[in-house]
Parts: structure tokens; sequence; C-alpha cells
């Protein structure tokens, strides 16, 4: 698989990495079996994957444990993206971003993971109790101490806090701007599909100009893209989707058009629709390095198949016209 070089610290990943959390956290818990998730991961490696994107809070905890069990045998295969600063309570989950908690977290999460270093640490929200610096500075602190390689910051959440009338990404370059003062970031991590562009609109060309990685968070529209959801069919209670906008039976036959328009490219490749979303977010920059989830070795293989996927540029004009995705937060 092509390799990319990531970031700061100039990092060095397969160009596909793997989205861990499907395994523990957010979809069809039912489904969620350790075996097949094990199965998943050594998938991927073997397929020349070797970002695992996880967190501490997915499961909680249990995400981190899996890959603990993978990295004993293959720890130099892999690249270790895990997450700091947010804790899950019974029906609720808050951030904690004070120096001390940070630097606790990170060594439980080294034990759980079973290495000594971790790859790329990210923070996953800022906590708005917590100046940013003060949380930021101690995650360099982890650095300076050889227990974290690199630094990243997370902005999947920024469709949350958004203000009305501003660019999706605003708030998250203007913290980008402030941590960058005390240590640079070495990635960051949004959404970024098919159907949800707006990182190119701003934080993308922000990363892009400063050497910044940029992990693409959601690449397949939390399965949407892959034209295997049937709209209507319904969501288990604890599955995202089952809240999101997008997923309501009237919108996922709205937004039917775009999975049609991935699958008519994807035909012309011997592709799957998912390998076409994946390799169009290849082709948004040579520092982008989508994170497709999945708990499944089958969908692990199809998904790291997309590396070797060349959209061609009538395809991706093709893709430029499809329908703009409906159904939103605001
Ligand atoms: N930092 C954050 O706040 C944050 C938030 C969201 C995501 N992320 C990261 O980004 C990664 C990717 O996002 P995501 O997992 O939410 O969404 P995604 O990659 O867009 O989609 C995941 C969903 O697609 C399904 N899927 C995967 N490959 C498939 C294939 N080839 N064919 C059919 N279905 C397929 C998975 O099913 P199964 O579950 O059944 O395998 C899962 O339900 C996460 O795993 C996580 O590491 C980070």
């Amino acid at each position: 698989m092509e390799r990319r070089t990531v970031g700061a610290a100039a990092l060095e990943v397969g160009a596909i990495g793997l989205g861990c959390m499907p395994m523990s956290w957010a979809y069809t818990a039912s489904q969620q079996y350790g075996e097949e998730s094990l199965r998943a991961v050594h998938t991927a490696l073997d397929a020349g994957v070797s970002l695992l994107d996880t967190a501490d809070m997915y499961g909680p905890f249990t995400n981190e444990l899996l890959l603990g069990r993978v990295l004993k045998e293959r720890r130099a295969d892999a690249f270790v993206s895990t997450k700091v600063g947010l804790l899950v309570g019974e029906q609720h989950i808050v951030a904690n971003g004070r120096p001390s908690y940070v630097k606790r977290a990170c060594d439980a999460s080294l034990r759980r993971l079973g290495t000594e270093v971790i790859d790329l640490y990210q923070l996953h929200r800022a906590d708005p109790e917590v100046p940013v610096e003060e949380t930021w500075g101690a995650m360099a602190e982890l650095v300076t101490a050889g227990k974290v390689r690199s630094l990243g910051l997370c902005a999947v959440g920024a469709r949350a806090g958004r203000r009305p009338g501003s660019r999706l990404h605003d708030a998250t370059i203007r913290q980008l701007e402030r941590v960058q003062q005390v240590f640079p970031v070495s990635a960051v991590e949004a959404e970024l599909s098919v159907w949800s562009p707006e990182a190119l609109d701003a934080l993308l060309p922000w990363c892009a100009a400063r050497g910044v990685g940029f992990l693409a968070a959601m690449p397949l529209g939390n399965g949407f893209l892959t034209g295997t959801l049937t709209p209507g069919s319904g969501f288990e209670p604890e599955d995202v989707r089952a809240r999101h906008p997008r997923f309501t039976a009237e919108m996922m036959a709205a937004n039917q058009p775009i999975v049609a328009g991935l699958r008519r490219i994807a035909a012309r490749h011997g592709a799957t629709p998912a390998q076409v979303a994946l390799a169009w977010v290849l082709t948004r920059g040579r520092d982008v390095v989508p994170v497709p989830g999945t708990k499944r070795a089958a969908w692990a293989a199809e998904n790291a198949g997309a590396a070797g996927v060349r959209l061609s540029e009538g395809d991706l004009r093709e893709i430029a016209e499809l329908p703009s995705g409906v159904g939103s937060w605001e």
C-alpha cells in the first residue's frame, strides 16, 4: 500500500487507516464480537494499513484493550493513534482537560494498549473549563517524557459547537492557532467524505499550508456511502444513526442519488462504492489519511483495497457534480 508522510513529526503511515471505534462503540452493538474485531485489525495490518485509530472513551476502555491484544504481537506494524479528554458517565459524556487528568489518562491508555509509546495522542474535545493551552501543555510534556511521539487535535465535534453564520471549522482553526503556540500540531482529525466535504473549505487548506496531517473521520458517511444500508430498515437504539438527521428513512431515500453515483463509478473500476468513497478522500491531499471504521475483516480488506483505486479526472468531475447531502443537525 502507498505510504503517506503526515505532519510536523513526519509520521509515516499506510495511505488508508483503520477506525476501530465500531468494534466497541457507536454502531450495531449486538454485532460487536471480539474475535472478529481482532481478525479485522490483523487483516488491515496484513494489507498495509498501519494507522489504528482508537480512543480511551470507545467502550469505554475496551477498544484500547482489544488493540492491546494485537499490539502484543504486532507493535512494529502499527501506528497507534488514541485520544484523551472525554469521560463516559452513565447517561452523559463530559470533557476533562485538566493537566493532572491528562497525564493519568495517558498512563492508563499506555497500560491498556500494552505499549511504551503512543504514536499520535489526540485531544478528543477541549474542556470549556480549562484553557486549551493548559491541556495541550500537559500533552506536550508527555512528548518530552517519551510517552507520546506526536500530538493531534480532533475536530469531529465541530458540528455541535458551530455558531450561526460561522463556517463549520472557524472555531477549530482558532483553537489550532492557540495550541500551535505551545507545541506543534502533527495531525487534525475531522469528518471528511463525499457527502460531508466542509473540511475542504478552510480546515484542510489550513493543515496543508502548515504540513499538518489530516485524518478523515467518517469517510464512509457512517456507512451510508457504502450502499449497504436500506432506507427505513432502522437502527439499534444505541446506534448513533438512530438519532442522526441523515439517517431517517426520508433523508436516506433523498440521498440515494449520491450512492447511485458512487456505484456507477465503482462499476467502471471493478470496485465497490465504499472503495470509490475512500479513493476520493485520498485525492483530497497528499497528507490526507482516511480512517474508515469497521469491525469486520471482510470490510477491512475491502477498505484497504481502496488504496489501489485510481480515480480519473472524469470520475472526480462526476463526484463533484453529485447532489449535496441533505439532512442537517441545524
Ligand atoms: N474523534 C472523533 O470524535 C471521532 C468521531 C467519529 C469517528 N472517529 C474515527 O473515525 C473512524 C471512522 O468513522 P466511523 O467509523 O464513525 O464512520 P465510517 O468509517 O464513515 O463508517 C463506519 C460504518 O461503515 C460500515 N462499513 C465500514 N466499511 C464498510 C464496507 N466496506 N462496506 C459496508 N459497510 C462498511 C461499518 O460497519 P460495521 O460497524 O458493521 O463494521 C460502520 O457502521 C472511527 O472508527 C473513529 O476511529 C472519530
